[in-house]
């Protein structure tokens, strides 16, 4: 069955590269995001966990996990670990699923039998410390993902955690933000003591409340 946002994200054992992991468990109190990759040395893939090895400390800043998934098996992804490091100059800094039974797959909806009956779509989970789903996305087996955009949009999620606030389009964090519009002008002014700006009255900017990564 499709996930939701605002699901629980489902739990699961699986072994990885670094070795096997509970995932609710492993997850604790951080943020966290699931990504799948459709098979163990095709090009794309490699790319996407080179670039993600390299953005591990700025997740890590932010309090949030990274975990991957391939429905190969652990002995291909350690062989495959080996190319990503010569090739994209970043060793694996993080765990990848080894899923041949595509148990994990299945739990999460990640193969779509329309576009490719075997492997997995690059499907995006970000799961909150409440274990509850965020964001999903879903890319096709060609398109690599950007995991610059994948932060930017982690970022949105914690400042709407933290803050009560929303993100216009094409936001970037040090850029203004909404305020939501549960929040009445009162409780706004309160929160947001330098004040904010009332274009029409469901649309009210003020400055981002917080730096990033936002103190826990
Ligand atoms: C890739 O990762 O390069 C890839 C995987 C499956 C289909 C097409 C590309």
């Amino acid at each position: 069955m499709a996930i939701r946002l605002g699901d629980t994200a489902p739990d699961f054992t699986a072994e990885t590269t670094e070795g096997t992991i509970s995932f609710h468990q492993w997850l604790g109190d951080s943020w966290g995001i699931l990504f799948s990759h459709p098979k163990d040395y095709t090009p794309v893939c490699t790319t996407e966990l080179g670039q993600a090895a390299k953005l591990k400390p700025e997740f890590e800043a932010r309090n949030c996990k990274i975990i991957g998934l391939s429905v190969d098996p652990l002995k291909d992804h350690v062989g495959w670990s080996k190319d990503i490091e010569e090739t994209q100059g970043v060793a694996l800094n993080f765990p990848l699923i080894a899923d041949p039974e595509r148990k994990v797959a299945n739990l999460y909806d990640m193969i779509h039998p329309n576009a490719d009956d075997t492997f997995t779509v690059r499907s995006v989970f970000i799961i909150g410390p409440d274990k509850k789903v965020k964001l999903t996305f879903t890319y096709p087996a060609a398109t690599g993902r950007n995991f610059v955009e994948i932060m930017r949009v982690l970022d949105a999620l914690q400042l709407t955690a933290a803050h009560q606030v929303a993100t216009p389009v094409n936001w970037k964090q040090g850029e203004d933000v909404i305020i939501v519009p549960t929040l009445s002008d009162e409780e706004a002014r309160a929160k947001f003591p330098d004040g904010f700006k009332t274009i029409k009255p469901y649309l009210r900017i003020t400055k981002q409340p917080a730096t990033i990564p936002i103190e826990a």
